[in-house]
């Protein structure tokens, strides 16, 4: 197969189409060791599947886990991780009819086929063949990576996207195309936009499509990283009263309060259960609380901080391998309950481009979660000023 050297430099897709494209990308070939910016081979997409030229991406705490080899599953190695991004469609493979080349697209870990029976199905965005899998490595339609080292060795894809490259190939079920329904052009909103790609719709739509959070109701958010942060975002736009945020760094705080988060609890300061603490404030309870530090003891307070007989807690943290719910089954005759959230429980090819125009339009507001802009080789930095808690969204840009 023909090769497009030198990537980097904007390529033309005339020239590129149906070829193989070098480019940069960040690969990881071990646990917690520094990625390797170099060239990679990344193959033409096959039938119903999409290649994209990257214009940012930006680092979530699931990349980081990855990274850290935290799981078990994702010990694949040379393995290009990274899933939340933005760009445009240089070529789409046979059969591929909602998107052509340079349309701007967000590509979603969680996809959607449109025919499974989940898919069909309007209480879940879980997908049958795209759904999220921490153990998927290889493409469905044949088994293969369509990324190689320069010297030939497969490169494994991570959680159906991969968007630590230059040019990535997705399936089409998991990529999103987004316009601007209104006047004027997309330009000014694309960098915001790549944050719907993961951790902007992750929290959101946890506040609203899976808790339903209602005008003047109490929220309580467990870890406010730009997923709490986005669950608050998210809450102050559905008119909650009071909006407890959680989190045993007090830096962010700083910026909690810029996002409506109305009270703020640090673990450490407390004597007495963050819990307890919570039902002192809001007589009880909060109507809603949500985890999202990926932490058991933190999920356990989040339980037990919302009100009797009506209390809901969503999960949004990503817990390691193999513990188990820390709450007794008799504890949920209490009323309260417990329920587990994936990318906000939106469906990502039907319903993200009607939450873009939301962002759009500022019922959401996006600005504060971009923390530091880097070019993309310097990936680690942004790795280590997630780490350090320095950072909400670090946007790597090529
Ligand atoms: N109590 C309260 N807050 C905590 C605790 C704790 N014990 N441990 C960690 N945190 C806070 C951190 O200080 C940080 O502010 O949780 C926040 C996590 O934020 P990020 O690391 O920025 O992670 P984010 O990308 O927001 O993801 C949050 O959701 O998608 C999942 O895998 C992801 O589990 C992660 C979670
Ligand atoms: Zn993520």
């Amino acid at each position: 197969m023909a090769v497009a050297e030198g990537a980097n430099e904007n390529l033309n897709p005339n020239e590129t189409k149906g070829k193989i494209i070098t480019c940069k990308a960040a690969v990881a070939y071990g646990p917690g060791k520094p990625l390797v910016v170099e060239h990679v081979l990344v193959d033409p997409p096959q039938k119903m599947e999409v290649r994209i030229k990257i214009l940012y991406t930006s680092i979530c705490h699931t990349d980081l886990s990855a990274w850290q080899g935290k799981n078990e599953a994702q010990h694949a190695y040379p393995r290009i991780l990274g899933h939340e991004a933005s760009g445009i469609v240089e070529s789409v493979g046979e059969g591929v009819c909602d998107m052509k080349e340079g349309d701007f697209v967000v590509p979603i870990f969680n996809g959607e086929c449109g025919d499974c029976g989940y898919c069909k199905c309007e209480q879940t965005n879980k997908c049958e063949r795209f759904g999220v899998d921490g153990m998927k490595k290889v493409m469905v339609n044949d088994g293969a990576t369509r990324f190689s080292t320069v010297d030939g060795k497969p490169i494994y894809h991570f959680l159906n996207t991969s968007t630590f490259t230059e040019y990535t190939v997705v399936d089409s079920a998991c990529v999103v195309k987004i316009h601007f329904d209104g006047d004027g052009d997309l330009n000014p909103y694309i960098k915001k936009l790549t944050l719907l790609s993961c951790g902007v719709s992750t929290g959101v739509g946890a506040a609203w499509n899976i808790a339903n959070v209602h005008s003047a109701s109490t929220v309580a958010v467990f870890g406010l990283g730009a997923v709490g942060l986005a669950v608050a975002e998210g809450a102050r736009a559905r008119g909650a009263s009071k909006i407890i945020g959680v989190d045993i760094n007090p830096d962010k705080f700083i910026k909690g309060r810029a996002m409506g988060i109305t009270d703020f609890i640090n673990p450490v300061d407390e004597e007495k259960p963050v819990y307890e603490r919570i039902r002192e404030i809001t007589d009880g309870g909060v109507h809603y609380s949500f985890e999202c530090a990926g932490n058991l003891n933190v999920l356990r307070d989040a339980f037990l901080s919302a009100h009797e007989g009506w209390g809901l807690t969503v999960l949004l943290g990503i817990h390691p391998s193999p513990e188990m719910l820390p709450i007794h089954p008799m504890e949920l005759f209490t009323g309260r309950r417990i329920v587990g959230s994936v990318f906000g429980g939106f469906k990502g090819k039907t319903q993200l481009p009607h939450f873009a125009q939301k962002c759009m339009h500022g019922v959401v507001k996006l600005d504060d979660f971009i923390t530091h802009e880097l070019p993309f080789e310097e990936i680690n930095k942004a790795f280590d000023l997630l780490v350090a808690g320095k950072s909400l969204r670090s946007l790597l840009h090529f």
